[in-house]
């Protein structure tokens, strides 16, 4: 019978030994010490020994068992602490790492734009003037001297929303409301959304202008070529030419287009001037007399200019865009480039 504990006892050494995680363990406790364990049936084949061997028996079962749960419970506690250094080990943080930066954004290519040529103006004293982009027809075309049946109103094709009501093919309309409102000097610039029924890879039926508007005594056309030629220079660089074709709009008498040296070939000639050597920026010219008596000022006293440009043709100049498309699409890809 002693023989039976003492092999018993060097398999449970032997099997204890090789355990190496508490699963293992759970299941050797309940291999030999459970219910239906190999420790416990020794205890209960006791009742088949003679009367006599049984307190000896009964013993030595009794001390294996608590050896083995001695053991056990030490075992225990070696794969406890192994667990704990080893979980510590994997989820380590190094405090000291830096974070991480959230991506910066910036502005749209045509805000940015938009905000140089605002600062340029602001820097030589103008306000920023606002309109509506629903305007009427009044304010569009007739207070800027274009009649109702006026041909000058096929140079933009518009998007009626009733017979009197559009929305704006122009930031000329924000002159009106200016002038409206306010009596001379007047020196203001209008940036915003314009609308025209058109769209190809350098039109879209929707894209941006900035309006100029100056009145007061005794503006000059020497006044707009000097306003216009410090602003080109301020925008394009001051190494640049600037150029003044005669032009004709319905609002301006006289009028003019305004060119500056190509920024690519320096005036030799190329693709983006088309061999020409400049490229167009504005148009621009001396307030109608029409205009300023529409609007109540008295045309012997005051004379002003004004000049409108697009915003989109000239990041896409300055960029080299050849769609306008790209403008409005969100893509990371491209925005990210500015
Ligand atoms: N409103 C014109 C356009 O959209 C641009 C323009 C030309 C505005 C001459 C002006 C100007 O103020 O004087 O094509």
């Amino acid at each position: 019978m002693n023989e039976n504990i003492n092999k018993l006892r060097e398999e449970v050494w032997l099997e204890l030994e090789k355990i190496a995680d508490l699963e293992a363990l759970e299941k050797f406790r309940v291999k030999y010490l459970g219910k239906k364990g190999a420790i416990t049936a020794l205890l209960r084949s006791m009742g088949s020994l003679p009367k006599e061997e049984r307190p000896l028996f009964g013993k030595a079962v009794n001390e294996l068992s608590t050896e083995v749960e001695e053991k056990l419970e030490e075992k225990e506690a070696q794969l406890m602490e192994a667990k704990r250094a080893r979980q510590l080990a994997e989820e380590a943080l190094d405090v000291t790492l830096p974070g991480r930066a959230p991506r910066l954004g910036h502005r749209h290519p045509l805000k940015q734009v938009m905000e140089e040529i605002e600062e340029i103006f602001l820097n030589m004293g103008y306000t920023i003037a606002d309109g509506r982009e629903v305007e009427d027809d009044f304010h569009n075309f007739e207070a800027l001297n274009i009649p109702k049946d006026h041909p000058s109103r096929d140079m933009q094709d518009t998007f009626w929303i009733s017979s009197d009501t559009l929305i704006r093919t122009h930031t000329s309309s924000v002159q009106s409301r200016v002038m409206e409102k306010q009596d001379p000097p007047v020196r203001i610039i209008a940036p915003g959304r314009v609308y025209r029924c058109d769209d190809d890879v350098t039109h879209s039926p929707m894209f941006h202008q900035v309006e100029g508007l100056v009145v007061d005594k005794g503006i000059t056309f020497g006044d707009l070529k000097w306003t216009l030629t410090v602003f080109i220079k301020a925008l394009f660089g001051q190494e640049r030419q600037v150029r003044f074709r005669p032009s004709y709009f319905p609002f301006t008498e006289p009028s003019c287009e305004v060119d500056v040296s190509c920024f690519v070939c320096n005036g030799k000639g190329c693709r983006l001037c088309k061999n020409t050597g400049w490229i167009e920026i504005l148009g621009a010219g001396m307030v109608h007399p029409n205009v300023l008596k529409i609007a109540g000022y008295d045309t012997k006293v005051y004379t002003g200019f004004a000049f409108g440009l697009g915003i989109e043709r000239i990041a896409m100049l300055r960029y080299g865009i050849d769609d306008i498309r790209l403008f409005y699409e969100s893509d990371m890809r491209f925005l990210s480039q500015f």
